[in-house]
Formats: structure tokens, C-alpha cells, sequence
């Protein structure tokens, strides 16, 4: 038997892109079997906080008929507070369900999870690790208002522990012509393991700490929040916050066919008072995380799945 699991934004590759943005074009287009899951059941397991993620992945399961059973607060409220391990919690709600869907503190956990799993695992952010599904809706969002092919696209803020930064750099890198400009401070720069992957690649980067000459340069200027929940140290993170802030102000130099992005939460990267400007889009992305997690439910539970092989 072959197990789809969804762990990292590495697994994907323009043709199984090309399926699953066509997908999400016919659900958005509302031309799809409503019915699709019905008798499925989805369980979210999230030990660390969320709120478009987990909702918009119950929501996708719903809108395609299936069911789903959540622990939030899984570390308080699961039995890991009792000392379960993760692979044996995973071992047990495997029989509740079809699918798993999981958010976790550690780098790795789903791919952990993975290994004790019968149904598919999607791995919806773990750690500073990845969030591919993120990057799906992000590359979606792109990909609907520019050619990724020629873009200019840069990246702000927390790159060494953003994890969607990660997975999002992953799949922006089958793109041979795409520029990519990350910006942070030396400290919080991108992790060493995704710039190997991207010189490999040959993709076209760039790291500076300068966010005010950049942001001119930019088609995509997506901001991160700086991650507090992964500094030791929280007056290290003092140090970082409100570094990159994107304002009324700024905004100026930047082109105006340029949009603007956010996996959000925001806590202070993007002012406001710059919401209604038309280039302003988060929003927009965090709609697209509906239809682009009911368009990878259908493709992992499509016989002609374009995962399995
Ligand atoms: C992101 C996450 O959880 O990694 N949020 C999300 O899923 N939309 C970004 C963040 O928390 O900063």
C-alpha cells in the first residue's frame, strides 16, 4: 500500500503543481462533487497555535463532505501531557481516522509521525522546520497575480526559523528564472541546509539585510513575522522586533504592480493603514488556503492521485 503523505514542500514538482492548482481553479469555479469525502474522516492534532491552518483544513474536509475530529492544544489537551509519545498517539488515531493532519514544536515531527502511520500524514508546520501546505497557497497566490518565471521576489524577516519561508523557497526553486531576495538580519538568515538546495538548484538568491533598497527591487515582497516562540532568549527577540516594517510610508518606493504578501499572523510587519492599498493581498492568500487544502484532500484520496507512483 502506498501512504501520500504531505511532509515537505521538496515532494512537489511542476507537474503535480500544474494538477493541483488546475483543481483548485475548478473548486474555486465551484465544479466539484461535494460529496467527494463522504465517510472520510480528518483528525487535527495541533500542539501549537493556529488558526487559518487548522480552520481552513476543517473547513476543506467539511466542504467536501468528510468529517473531522480536532485536539487543539494537543500538548495540554491530548494525552502527551500524560507523557505519550508522538508515535504512539499517532499509532492510536489511526484508527480513528483517514487522513492526519499535524502542526508540532519539533523540526521532524511529521516525518516521525509518518513512520508509525497507515493513513496519510500532512505535516501543516513543524517547528522552524516546513509548512508545505503554506507554500502550496503562497505559490497558488503568486502564481495567479505574476509570472513566477520572471519575478523579483523578496522574502522579509525571521528566514532562519519562518517555516514557511522554507517550504516556500523549496518550491520557488523549479522555477530556473525566478529571483529571490531574502532579507533579514546575519543572525535570522535563511538555514544553511536551503541554501545547498538552492545553489544546487542554480536558483537565482540573494541575502542582504538592507529591507529599505530592496523593497524597490521587488514584484513579491513577502513578510514574516519575527518567530518569538523559537528564541530562548526573548531579549534576543526584542533585538529583532519591528526591525522590517512595511508602511504607508515605505510603500512609496515600492512598484506599483507589486503585491504584497503575508502568510500572517502579523504582529507589526505590515501597518494597517496599508490594507486597502491594491497591492495588498494576504488576505487574498489566506482565502487561497481553502481551496488549495481541498484540492490536496481530493488529489490524496484520488485513485489517480499524482503522488502515487
Ligand atoms: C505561519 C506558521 O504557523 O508558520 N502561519 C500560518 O500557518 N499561516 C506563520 C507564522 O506563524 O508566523
Amino acid at each position: 500500500m502506498v501512504v501520500n503523505h504531505i511532509l515537505s514542500a521538496k515532494q512537489f514538482d511542476k507537474k503535480s503543481l500544474g494538477y493541483l492548482f488546475s483543481l483548485a481553479d475548478q473548486i474555486k469555479d465551484e465544479k466539484y462533487d461535494k460529496q467527494f469525502l463522504k465517510g472520510k474522516i480528518m483528525a487535527t492534532l495541533f500542539y501549537e497555535p493556529s488558526t487559518r491552518t487548522r480552520l481552513s483544513f476543517e473547513a476543506a474536509m467539511q466542504r467536501l463532505g468528510g468529517q473531522v475530529i480536532a485536539t487543539e492544544s494537543a500538548g495540554e489537551f491530548s494525552s502527551a501531557a500524560k507523557g505519550e509519545t508522538l508515535a504512539d498517539t499517532i499509532r492510536v488515531v489511526n484508527s480513528y481516522c483517514d487522513v492526519i493532519v499535524l502542526r508540532h514544536p519539533n523540526s521532524g515531527a511529521s516525518q516521525e509521525a509518518a513512520r508509525f502511520s497507515r493513513v496519510p500524514i500532512i505535516n501543516a508546520g513543524d517547528g522552524d522546520g516546513e509548512h508545505p501546505t503554506q507554500a502550496l497557497l503562497d505559490l497558488y497566490t503568486i502564481n495567479k497575480r505574476c509570472d513566477i518565471e520572471s519575478a523579483t521576489i523578496v522574502m522579509v524577516g525571521d528566514l532562519k526559523y519562518g517555516r514557511t519561508i522554507h517550504s516556500l523557497s523549496y518550491l520557488l526553486s523549479l522555477y530556473p528564472k525566478v529571483r529571490i531576495i531574502f532579507v533579514s538580519p546575519k543572525d535570522l538568515a535563511i538555514p544553511q541546509t536551503l541554501r545547498r538546495k538552492l545553489q544546487k538548484q542554480k536558483t537565482i538568491f540573494s541575502e542582504t539585510e538592507n529591507f529599505q533598497e530592496t523593497i524597490s527591487k521587488a514584484d513579491i515582497i513577502y513578510m514574516t513575522r519575527i518567530q518569538k516562540e523559537r528564541f530562548k532568549n526573548q531579549k534576543v527577540y526584542q533585538q529583532y522586533f519591528g526591525k522590517f516594517i512595511l508602511n504607508a510610508k515605505n510603500l512609496i518606493i515600492v512598484k506599483k504592480k507589486a503585491f504584497i504578501m503575508h502568510p500572517l499572523p502579523r504582529v507589526n510587519e505590515i501597518d494597517p493603514s496599508i490594507d486597502n492599498d491594491r497591492r495588498a493581498i494576504y488576505f487574498e492568500q489566506a482565502q487561497n488556503g481553502l481551496i488549495i487544502r481541498m484540492a490536496l484532500l481530493i488529489s490524496l484520496f484520488d485513485k489517480h492521485n499524482f503522488n502515487r507512483s
